[in-house]
């Protein structure tokens, strides 16, 4: 595990989107792992900039990401759909066709989960793995558990990531299912960038560094993965 510790989250976004970049200079067709949630919006807006200073181009690339919430419209304001269109893909030259975002409305999730091992497979598996981390541990929405998962599934969310994110729900219910990509999906990413900022997730960088590997902290998984890095804030890092 490399990690990199940051005095500013915009140093670290800057960072982040080098890895990119230069993934996508380097790669004819790079496949991509993409997340969600705040920790990635600074990197986005990076790679936004580069895009529109026409350093970076995302025309030969395809996007995989990690997961999205069930039973709730593609099109709401806190569907994962609409915050990659919104975070990045609209301002950038992606083809629409060759971005993957699960179906939490799928009225067979189980056929979703393996069409969607079955496209990262038929895209040649993903290059560079994009992660945050929740409070608890979980990478996707992978919820400390007393295995680790495999392939995508469905997954009820813990309590704590309920309670995370159901400040963005404003106006209504926060889903209490989503569709994630397994560890195993994950641990299959060729390489992996973690990113953590603000003292929330210092206890969830303490143990996926320094503790055992185990399911009850699913991001423990990555002391396994011959190249991971962790670019993390001082705060994320001031347990470690
Ligand atoms: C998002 C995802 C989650 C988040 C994690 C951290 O696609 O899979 O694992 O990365 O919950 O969220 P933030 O960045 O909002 O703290």
């Amino acid at each position: 595990m490399r990690i990199i510790t940051f005095e500013t989250s915009d140093a670290l976004a800057v960072q982040c989107a080098d890895i990119f970049a230069e993934l996508l200079r380097s790669a004819g067709a790079p496949v991509l792992g993409l997340a969600t949630g705040a920790s990635p919006v600074p990197t986005y807006k990076e790679l936004i900039r580069r895009y529109k200073a026409g350093e970076i181009s995302f025309r030969n690339a395809t996007t995989f990401n990690l997961d999205e919430y069930c039973e709730l419209p593609k099109n709401d304001k806190n569907s994962y759909f609409s915050f990659m269109h919104e975070q990045l893909f609209d301002h950038v030259d992606i083809k629409e066709e060759n971005v993957h975002i699960l179906n939490g409305n799928a009225p067979d999730l189980k056929a979703e989960a393996q069409s969607y091992e079955a496209r990262i497979r038929s895209a040649g598996g993903i290059d560079l793995q994009l992660l945050g981390i929740g409070t608890n541990g979980h990478i996707g929405f992978n919820e400390p558990d007393n295995k680790f998962t495999k392939e995508t599934f469905v997954v009820e969310l813990a309590q704590s990531t309920v309670k995370s994110n159901s400040i963005y729900f404003t106006d209504g219910a926060m889903p209490k299912h989503a569709i994630t990509m397994g560890i195993g999906t994950i641990m299959a990413a060729r390489k992996i960038v973690l990113i953590a900022t603000g003292r929330s997730k210092a206890a969830a960088i303490r143990k996926t560094v320094l503790g055992d590997v185990t399911p009850a902290c699913p991001a423990s998984i990555l002391q396994f993965h011959p190249d991971v890095t962790l670019l993390l804030d001082e705060a994320a890092a001031s347990q470690i």
